[in-house]
């Protein structure tokens, strides 16, 4: 049997073409695409998909052509949250022509490849051991797919929903040369705050600009304010959005919560720290 170091190049298989090609494919959309945004937190739950989704959608009703990347591979929402789930991904030409949202948002999902609702996503391998020895980069890979091989068009901004991890950034951060910059969402939490810290701190090792610091789910925890957090780490404060059941359902419907109850307070808070990102990314030469 053949040890790989007895294998000349690449054995025949034109790997090395296939990936140059696929990096180009990758330079060419992003190329066409002003801003790319990344939504973090090192925290789970505290409202990543949510910002993403709305953040999105009020950008798009605002004129500005947005897509969205779903980089939660294992836990993906933002197909359900933008209403797209269940619908088929069409390919066209060397790109696959990805569903769109009410609002025109195209979403890119690992939730529109999998077959059914309880599907979970396994990688495939010899055995689950070597699996998990190659997780992180059969995610990368994947997320080089989705960036490269997606029909995204032109773009003011493409939105990236990040899975929690403080380590998901530096993925990202490899695949995409361009990125604007991180949205980062904490809660009235210490425990949040705690790992919020350890996000901030790796937004700057992997020279990231921080757009700003949302609070999510304001007023449902009596603990510390994230402006406070924000001064200390010297970021902008881009605001807080209260807790508002309203906004979970609409999410669960698949419905622009900015858009169809755009009086409510929480929606008014997510328009308003909309507007300061663009803003703020308008007033810049693009990256
Ligand atoms: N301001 C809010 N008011 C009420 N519910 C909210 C609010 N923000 C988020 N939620 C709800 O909280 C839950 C978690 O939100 P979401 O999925 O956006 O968090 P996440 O940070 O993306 O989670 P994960 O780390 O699993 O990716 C969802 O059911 C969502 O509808
Ligand atoms: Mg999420």
């Amino acid at each position: 049997m053949k040890k790989y170091k007895d294998i000349v190049g690449d054995g025949g298989s034109n790997v090395v073409a296939q990936v140059g090609e696929q990096q180009a494919r990758l330079k060419r959309r992003l190329d066409a695409v002003r801003f790319v945004v990344a939504v973090v937190s090192g925290k789970g739950g505290v409202g990543k998909s949510t910002v993403t989704a709305n953040l999105a959608a009020s950008w798009a009703s605002k004129g500005w052509r947005v897509g969205v990347l779903d980089a939660d591979l294992n836990g993906p929402s933002m197909a359900k949250m933008l209403g797209v789930r269940g619908r088929p991904l069409a390919v066209a030409g060397d790109a696959v022509d990805p569903p769109r949202s009410a609002t025109g948002i195209p979403v890119m999902s690992m939730d529109l490849l999998l077959s059914s609702d309880d599907e979970p996503l396994h990688w495939r391998a010899p055995t689950q051991q070597e699996a998990h020895t190659w997780r992180g980069t059969m995610e990368a890979q994947a997320l080089r797919e989705f960036l490269a091989d997606t029909a995204w068009g032109e773009l003011d901004a493409l939105v990236i929903d990040l899975p929690p991890g403080t380590d998901r950034l530096a993925t990202v951060v490899s695949l995409v040369p361009v990125l604007a910059g991180v949205v980062i969402v904490t809660i009235p939490s210490d425990v949040s705050q705690l790992v919020v810290r350890k996000s901030i701190t790796v937004a700057r090792e992997e020279k990231v600009s921080i757009l700003g610091l949302v609070e999510n789910m304001a007023g449902l925890f009596p603990g510390p304010d994230a402006a406070t957090l924000a001064a200390e780490a010297g970021i902008p404060f881009l605001g807080a959005v209260p807790f508002d059941r309203g906004l979970s359902l609409a999410s669960d419907r698949g419905d622009p919560f900015v858009v169809t109850e755009a009086a409510a307070p929480a929606a008014r808070a997510l328009t308003v720290i909309a507007e300061k990102i663009r803003d703020g990314l308008e007033r810049r030469p693009r990256c």
